[in-house]
């Protein structure tokens, strides 16, 4: 087993072209894995400490494998840990061979809310019949950063409740009762639904209605305005301001900017949403740089990157 110098990356499914863009240096590409490594002892990741956005996982350290026999690559991997993903290049039948002889991974929807995994779980694909690439802390505890929920089909209007959840899964820590939540942009209502489903109030926000059966849940309250427009001190204090107005990148900082000079936001959960086929990477890192902030692309995301700004319950954050 030979350890690399470097990363490799998985795109976000469906936006390889974003992530390249964000790897200008990159080694090879296998389907939407982008490797960012060299055996090389003195090869300088050339991306190391900058944010990469568009990943559902990042293989922190690489190695190559030489094997002869399926049994012995699989023997190789179960004694580094339990969990392996596939993902599978070429050779899928002797990929999946593999992974047969390993350990199970868990396959079921999970019912929210949930704690993420602590156990750790590698990744590995075949570069030729007898050479595996793999890597066992990866940044994702789950099988090439994919899972689903256990959904609910009758309640929420919209499926977009289930990023909103999966947000809340990587902030650690959940809305609930005795908690005043905004939700901008709030129409259909699906994340107004899953707000109020933990028990929190939630004011809604939105030019169009939402749906009444989530409009007379209890704890919420529907009000018709442009978010942009109404002002935090209008509003009074919130523990999660969350937002998923559909908006330029740009028009999204400058707003928050308001609420978070205003003091009165303790948890932001926004989408910033991309314009087409584009990515506005300069506004995306100047939300990465607010102080305490993560921007990452989520399972259940699409054309947008959550930005997640989270009070220490301890004490108000700086900056
Ligand atoms: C992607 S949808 C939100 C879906 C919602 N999160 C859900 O779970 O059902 C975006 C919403 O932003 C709203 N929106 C866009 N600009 C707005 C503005 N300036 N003020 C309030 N709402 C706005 C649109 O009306 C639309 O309903």
């Amino acid at each position: 087993m030979q350890s690399l110098k470097g990363a490799a990356y998985l795109a976000a499914r469906g936006f390889l072209d974003h992530l390249l863009g964000e790897l200008p240096e990159y080694y090879r590409v296998d389907e939407e894995l982008v490797g960012c490594w060299s055996a090389d002892r003195d090869f300088r990741d050339p991306v190391a400490g900058r944010n990469i956005y568009w990943t559902r996982n990042v293989w922190r350290e690489p190695f190559l494998l030489e094997f002869d026999s399926i049994s012995q690559a699989a023997k190789a991997l179960r004694s580094l840990q339990r969990n392996w993903a596939p993902y599978p290049t070429r050779l899928h039948r002797r990929t999946a061979l593999i992974a047969e002889a390993l350990p199970p991974l868990p396959a079921k929807p999970k019912a929210f809310p949930f704690d993420l995994p602590t156990a750790p779980m590698g990744g590995f694909t075949l570069l030729d019949e007898h050479l595996l690439l793999g890597s066992a802390a990866c940044s994702s505890p789950f099988p090439n950063g994919e899972f689903s929920f256990v959904e609910d089909r009758e309640g929420p209007p919209s499926r977009a409740y289930r990023k909103l959840w999966e947000a809340l899964l990587f902030a650690g820590k959940l809305p609930g009762p005795g908690d005043r939540c905004v939700d901008a942009g709030a129409c259909p209502g699906g994340w107004t639904w899953a707000l109020a489903r933990l028990g929190a109030d939630v004011l809604a926000i939105d030019r169009a209605p939402i749906e009444a059966s989530v409009a007379a849940m209890p704890g919420v309250r529907f009000m018709k305005h442009d978010a942009f427009t109404l002002k935090p001190e209008e509003v009074g204090a919130v523990d999660w301001f969350c937002s998923d107005v559909i908006c330029y990148p740009e028009a999204l900082y400058d707003w928050i900017g308001v609420w978070r000079e205003s003091g009165l936001a303790k948890n932001f959960i926004c989408t910033i949403k991309m314009q087409g086929a584009g990515f506005d990477k300069a506004t995306t890192d100047r939300f990465a740089a607010i102080p305490g902030s993560k921007v990452l692309h989520l399972w259940h995301n699409k054309r947008e990157l959550p930005w997640l700004n989270l009070r220490d319950d301890a004490g108000p954050k700086g900056g």
